[in-house]
């Protein structure tokens, strides 16, 4: 869907005032606006409940600026910003929310809207069918959704097909913020931009793949939304699975956004089922109980909510795909609040050398992708420690990414600033480019997986297991490498 040639811009963000908007997007467009990337003409809009002043909204915005990208905001960049930057305070449950927004906007006329719905998933339905009535709908005009799509299949087939009577699926937007990360489009340039690793890249060479999300916060004021979803929702059917696909899919035939996606459908398709008959040795299900974490004494999931509660924050899974490439080569995943660490990291375990001629010493090559903290891509190989001895094998780290800092310090120059994940996408809705986007098809292939598991935990494993917050998760996450004779990379 490209963009629309010489139509005026116009973006519209619903929940212009809500927590996502003033930490991430808010900032990801006066980052774009800094660095010459939105249209002189682009108008934006900010849409919320909450009445607001549009100075008082300014006053908000800078102050979120300043918090988040302060220190990289050139002079005049924040003036320059808000001065286009509109808010209006209108409440989607008024059946005139649509009539008056477009009173808002003015003309439509030759405009190219791009509304980003950062609310509820429950408003999206209200919310699309009063821009149908509207007439704010059609093409080119096309909307973006945050995840939770749905808490299961048949409630996201819902909001799909609720979504789809308003607009066509693809002028639908669905973000994962974990596609806009940068060390995620590099592993797609290392994949499929060299030819030294595809060789290896299956379950001959493999012995097996971890991707570890580990986050050292607890639920805080989202425990609301949270209680209702939990990691498995939250994390592992949406940014953990599209990790897997990335990692295992298999080479598409282009860029263009069906060719990737279509790859990432084909994958999610071949996941062995997980279900009430298996889902005892292939997940682990925890939950934070009180400790220390994050710098700060925490009281436990159970006494932040003040009653009993079942949720987990903190799954693993063991995960294999049923296809040539990577049957025998387990994928485990794991994802969790109140970890000791903030790790996000794929780790390609490959096999032993089948003799070793250096004794004991050899150790299996690892590939390390890191997202977060730092973002690089490491190969740790066998190397020979350096001295006359023929003995003394270490494992050594190479650096594979174009690391920012070591490229830009060796020439003695600022490296660039690294991007918030929302940038690269907002700016891809912007000039309609939907590759990193997930197509219905692949929301539904994930929840039909993820399904599997929700039913099995009701049937067999109904309460998640306690672990101390600060520590690595439950005791079963560790049973669930250890029965397969392998260890997490902590
Ligand atoms: C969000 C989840 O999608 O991702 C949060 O809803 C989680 O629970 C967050 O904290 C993690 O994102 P990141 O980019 O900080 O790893």
């Amino acid at each position: 869907m490209p963009n629309s040639g010489n139509r005026q811009q116009v973006f519209v963000l619903v929940g212009g005032t809500g927590d996502l908007a003033m930490r991430m997007l808010w900032p990801s467009l006066a980052m774009l606006d800094q660095d010459g990337f939105l249209a002189s003409d682009l108008r934006m809009v900010s849409v919320a409940r909450e009445k607001c002043s549009v100075n008082g909204f300014h006053d908000r915005v800078a102050e979120n600026l300043q918090k988040r990208v302060g220190k990289d905001l050139e002079p005049g960049t924040q003036e320059k910003f808000l001065k286009r930057l509109h808010h209006v305070s209108l409440d989607a449950s008024d059946p005139e929310w649509g009539i008056k927004l477009k009173a808002e906007i003015g003309d439509i006329r030759n405009l190219d809207i791009v509304f980003f719905l950062s609310v509820s998933p429950s408003l999206f339905k209200p919310i699309c069918e009063q821009l149908r009535i509207a007439g704010l709908s059609h093409a080119p005009n096309r909307v973006i959704i945050e995840k939770p799509i749905g808490r299961d299949l048949a409630s996201s087939k819902v909001i799909n097909d609720s979504v789809g009577h308003a607009f066509e699926e693809s002028r639908v937007f669905r973000i994962d913020h974990y596609l806009g990360k940068e060390t995620v489009q590099n592993l797609i340039a290392l994949r499929f931009g060299n030819t030294v690793f595809e060789p290896l890249w299956n379950s001959q060479s493999i012995d097996h793949v971890q991707i570890t999300i580990a986050e050292t916060v607890g639920v805080g004021e989202r425990l609301g939304y949270y209680d209702e979803y939990g990691a498995l929702r939250d994390m592992l059917q949406n940014h953990l699975l599209q990790l897997v696909c990335l990692t295992a899919m298999e080479p598409p035939s282009g860029l263009s956004s069906d060719a990737l996606r279509d790859e990432k459908v084909k994958l999610l398709r071949s996941l062995k089922p997980i279900d009430a008959s298996n889902v005892v040795q292939n997940t682990a299900r925890g939950q934070y109980g009180p400790g220390f974490a994050d710098g700060a004494k925490v009281a436990g999931y159970e006494a932040e909510k003040g009653s009993p509660s079942n949720t987990e924050t903190y799954v693993a899974v063991k995960l294999e795909i049923a296809n040539w490439r990577w049957a025998g080569t387990p994928f485990y995943l794991r994802t969790g609040k109140c970890l000791p660490s903030r790790t996000t990291e794929i780790v390609i375990q490959f096999k032993p050398v089948p003799h070793s001629i250096f004794g004991g010493d050899t150790q299996p090559n690892r590939m390390v992708i890191r997202l977060q903290p730092e973002e690089d891509i490491k190969l740790v190989i066998m190397n020979k420690s350096p001295g006359l001895t023929s003995e003394g094998m270490h494992l050594t780290a190479l650096d594979l990414s174009l690391s920012l800092v070591a490229v830009f310090d060796s020439n003695g120059s600022k490296p660039p600033r690294r991007r918030i994940a929302y940038e690269r996408l907002i700016l891809d809705a912007l000039n309609g480019n939907n590759a990193q986007f997930v197509r219905r098809d692949e929301v539904e292939a994930a929840w039909s997986w993820v399904d599997g598991i929700i039913e099995g935990w009701k049937q067999a494993y109904p309460k998640p297991q306690m672990y101390p917050a600060g520590t690595f998760g439950p005791v079963n996450a560790y049973t669930l490498l250890d029965r397969d004779g392998r260890a997490w990379n902590d």
